[in-house]
This record gives C-alpha cells, structure tokens and sequence, in this order.
C-alpha cells in the first residue's frame, strides 16, 4: 500500500496538523431569553441550563460570556400573554422589555455584537409571524409592523438585525426603511432558509409563544426542499442581506453547504433549541458524552461552511474549555 490515510492520524500532533476545519469563540452567538422582572431567572424546563432572565440579570449574564471571549449576542423575549395583541404593538412600544433590553446591553457592553430578532410571534395574540386574517397569514401588511420593529431596534442600538419571519420581501423592505431612518449601518441576517421544523419547540416554550392555530408551513419552508432555498437566497442577496441564515442546522447540512457554495455571503447557522434539548436529554441520560457531541455537532456545522453559529451551547463550551 503506498497511500495510507492514518498515517496522518497516529497522533495528537499530526492529527492537528491536518485539521482542516476548526471552531474558535468568533463563530459563536449566544441565543439569550429575556423577562419583565427583578433579578429573575427561570430555568426553560425543555432545555436544561438555559434561563431567562430579568435585564438586571441579563447583563451579568452578557458580562460573565464577555469575559469567556463570547462576544455575540440575540435577544429573545417572554411576553406576558396580557401584553400580545393581533398586530404585535408591544413590540415597538417605547419602554418596552425588549427596546430597554437592546439599550441597556449596549450601554454597559458597547463592544457586545447585540442581534435582535424582527418577527411578531414572541408578541402576537395568534402566536404567529404575521398578521393573521381569517387564518390565512398576510404577508404585505406584515411588511409594515417588520419594519417599524426593526427601526425600533436600531433606535435602541442593535448592531445586527435578524429577520426570522419568512415574509416575502422583507430584507429589501426593512433595509429601505432602516436606510431611509438614517441607519445605513445596522446589517440584516436573514432567516434565509428557515424550515418548518419540529425542533422549535422547546424555544417555543421559552417564550410561550407557540401557534395558536395551525402551523407556519405557509411561510416556512418544507423540509424535503434544498433547491426552494436558492430562490429565498438569491432574493436575499439581491435585497441586501448581509448573513444568509440556514435553519435548524444539523438536518440541513446540505443547505448550509449548499448556500456556501453558491453565493459569496457569509454563512449563520441556527443550532436550535430542539437540537440543544436532544443532546442534552441524551446526556443527562448518560447516553452519550456531552463534550464530544456538542463539539461534533458544531464543528460538522462549521464543516459545511457555516461562519457563524448560534447555538445554545456557546457558553458553556467556553465555560468548560470544550475547544
Ligand atoms: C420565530 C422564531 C423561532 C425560533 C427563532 N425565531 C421559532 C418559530 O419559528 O416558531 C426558533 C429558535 C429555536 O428553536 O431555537 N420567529
């Protein structure tokens, strides 16, 4: 045999020599729960170590990842359901949890990565992405209230704003209106290719913000569909996205590999919370070893070509000098 491949891993040494693909805190953005309240945090029962917390609690959360070298954050809010209403208002309510939220961060980290998340569900009486009329979903007069949350956030400081709706037209729509307002410099990272997944529910009971009726298979995509993700990627890049966005991550390798190959934009990845859950229940079960899992899973994301990877686990891999 001239050619034998584990030469090249009969040790330690070599096999790092010949790492083709590696995982460093820069890819990572933490996914972060917020809540009304004083020094509260409330464990999320569906995905074990994951809190959400009161602001107060939020930035001691944000400054103990700060020093972990984990700079990257999206914000995520739990609405009281008294609060929610068809058209979502609480979401651009001036003082409201989530725009104090944004500010504060911003305040106390100004060099904090503060992503936010532009989509009406966390908000809305019908727990949906868009306006909801005699059960169908409107897209266009959804376009609007988008649009005016994404102001509200640039108001507040966000640096990355993260449509995650599957509206048509929306990166174009909301990047004219931030432009028009003066912030030509907040970016979008699209939820390019968001599939409608059974891995959202425990983020679903984080924020208490399932469906109330039906499902999101009229706006999100069909998990048998890789080629349908050209077409919203091809949109995006032409609407000025500046992160095309695959999601879940681990049953769409393909996608993310896929729009890796086809378009020059960077890359996020949505590690979801059914993904955390199902690794984590496993775990706990002693079914399998928690480190190398997660490692796998994350760096078989970075391997499809993933730049960016938000993922419940970010901290506790610093936490525990998992890299
Ligand atoms: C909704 C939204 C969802 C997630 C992020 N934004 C769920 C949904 O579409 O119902 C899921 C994230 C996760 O599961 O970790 N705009």
């Amino acid at each position: 045999m001239l050619i034998r491949p584990r030469r090249n891993r009969k040790s330690a040494v070599i096999r790092d020599l010949v790492q083709e693909t590696h995982l460093t805190a820069a890819n990572l953005i933490f996914p972060l729960f917020i809540l009304e309240g004083n020094n509260v945090k409330s464990e999320v029962s569906s995905m074990p170590g994951i809190f959400r917390y009161s602001i107060d609690n939020l930035l001691r959360e944000v400054e103990a990842c700060m020093k972990l070298g984990l700079h990257a954050f999206d914000l995520f809010p739990n609405i009281d359901e008294t609060l929610k209403d068809r058209y979502a208002t609480e979401a651009t309510r001036e003082g409201s949890l989530y725009l104090r939220a944004i500010a504060e961060v911003k305040k106390e980290f100004p060099e904090a990565c503060v992503v936010t998340d532009v989509a009406m569900d966390p908000y809305s009486s019908d727990g949906h992405d868009g306006i909801v009329e005699n059960g169908e979903i409107l897209n266009d007069e959804t376009l609007e209230i988008l649009g005016r949350m994404a102001v509200a956030h640039a108001q507040a400081g966000a640096d990355i704003i993260a449509p995650s709706d599957m509206m048509d037209g929306r990166i174009g729509y909301i990047r004219s209106v931030l432009d028009e307002q003066g912030f030509s410099n907040v970016s979008l990272m699209s939820y390019t290719a968001k599939y409608a997944s059974a891995f959202y529910s425990p983020f679903r009971d984080a924020l208490n913000s399932a469906p109330k009726l039906g499902d999101k298979k009229t706006y999100q995509m069909n998990p048998a569909n890789q080629r349908e993700a050209l077409i919203e990627a091809e949109l995006d890049a032409q609407e000025g996205a500046d992160f095309l966005m695959v999601k879940p991550a681990l049953p769409y390798l393909d996608v993310i590999k896929l729009l890796h190959d086809q378009f020059d934009l960077p890359i996020a990845a949505y590690n979801v919370s059914g993904e955390y859950a199902m690794v984590k229940a496993s775990a706990r079960n002693g079914w399998l070893d928690e480190r190398r899992a997660t490692m796998e899973v994350l760096l078989g994301i970075r391997r499809a070509g993933a730049t960016a990877i938000l993922t419940y686990h970010a901290k506790e891999v610093l936490e525990n000098r998992w890299l």
